[in-house]
């Protein structure tokens, strides 16, 4: 019996992407030698969209472990572009499923973040045959305990903050530096407390710019000479924690600061402390380049726990980590639920107990 096994990657790259791809290829082959048969589509969910898709070879998986970024294209198709208004929305789904049985496929395997795995959801709802594997550095997905691409872009984000500690302390400065996430602050409190910053901003714990302030003012009455901020790129101040996001997004446009509050900040920390203040943005940097190596375990480990699921024909799942254990949840369950920090997170404690302030 042949097997037809699509593979897409949605949303925002990341490091791991081609591990996992090579992860489900290899095990697949392994358990079913030539009778399986690979389908890359092309772009993400628009190519399931468009019809774009290639039959992969086995030589398309070699030497890929290591590789940076998707052979298979992503594109943001958001959930809510696909599904925003009728007809479109019934469209876009029936040109879904149609690439889908051009394709022949007997499963989809979609490789994804918080988004996609909505999309994920609605296909399997619609009926088809769907796995999910969480990838993102914001490690904002319901149900995992981690996402593949989320330890390197934390290796990647600790590098710039020892590096920026350096011309800190040189220069005597304060040093604000941008982490992504937008509405999770997991990477910005792994890579803060693992680089030593001394106040890390995310957006669960809205900051006050006058505690923030006094944080600098301490350190510096202590002796210390330069202080590091990792601010999220989603941290928000406690008066626009009260607004909605359009309301506070159009302030920030007003106020001609830029979209995040990074820059706000530096200019509210010179202005107030008079320490000479800098901005620094590493942005996509944090996705690029090589997978670290706890990443290719665990897109290994991730990929060949799809293979298997395929092998048992157990679909409408995605596969997740949890408590060290690779396991899956179903896509109804996890679909669309955000996973922020929550309040009693250890690392939260262990900030507080090393005297890092949280705004
Ligand atoms: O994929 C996650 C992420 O890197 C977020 O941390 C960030 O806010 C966003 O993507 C950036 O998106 P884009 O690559 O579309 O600019």
């Amino acid at each position: 019996m042949k097997r037809r096994i699509g593979i897409l990657t949605a949303g925002g790259d990341c490091p791991g992407l081609n591990a996992t791809i090579r992860g489900i290829s290899k095990a697949l082959y392994q358990r079913f030698g030539s009778s399986v048969e690979i389908i890359g589509i092309m772009n993400g969910y628009s190519g399931l969209i468009h019809n774009d898709y290639k039959e992969m070879q086995p030589e398309d998986f070699k030497g890929i472990l290591t590789l940076g970024g998707t052979i298979l294209g992503t594109k943001r198709t958001p959930f809510k572009q696909i599904c925003r208004n009728e007809p479109d929305a019934s469209a876009n789904i029936a040109a879904m499923k149609q690439t889908y049985r051009n394709a022949n496929l007997d499963c989809l395997l979609c490789l994804g973040g918080n988004g996609s795995h909505k999309t994920a959801n609605l296909l399997s709802q619609e009926g088809l045959n769907i796995i999910g594997l969480p990838k993102t550095i914001d490690n904002d997905i319901h149900g995992t305990d981690v996402s593949f691409g989320f330890h390197t872009a934390v290796d990647i984000a600790t590098d710039v903050i020892d590096r920026i500690h350096t011309t800190a302390g040189s220069h005597s400065r304060v040093m604000c530096i941008e982490i992504m996430g937008n509405k999770a602050g997991w990477l910005t409190l792994y890579s803060g407390i693992a680089g030593g910053a001394d106040i890390i901003l995310i957006p669960e714990k809205p900051y006050d710019i006058d505690r923030v302030c006094a944080a600098v003012e301490n350190r510096a009455a202590n002796g210390s000479n330069f202080s590091i901020v990792a601010v999220a790129e989603g941290a928000l101040d406690v008066t626009e924690a009260t607004m909605k996001r359009k309301e506070w997004k159009a302030k920030r446009l007003e106020a001609g600061t830029g979209s995040t509050a990074t820059t706000r900040i530096a200019a509210q920390i010179q202005k107030n402390t008079g320490a000479e203040t800098r901005v620094c943005i590493p942005g996509h940097m944090q996705r690029g380049g090589s997978p670290s190596a706890y990443d290719r375990l665990l897109a290994t480990q991730f990929g060949s726990y799809a293979a298997k699921l395929i092998e048992e024909e157990r679909y409408g799942v995605t596969v997740a980590m949890v408590n060290n254990h690779v396991t899956e949840n179903r896509l109804q369950d996890i679909a669309g639920k955000p996973r922020c920090i929550p309040a009693d997170h250890e690392l939260l404690a262990v900030a507080h107990r090393m005297g890092i302030a949280l705004g």
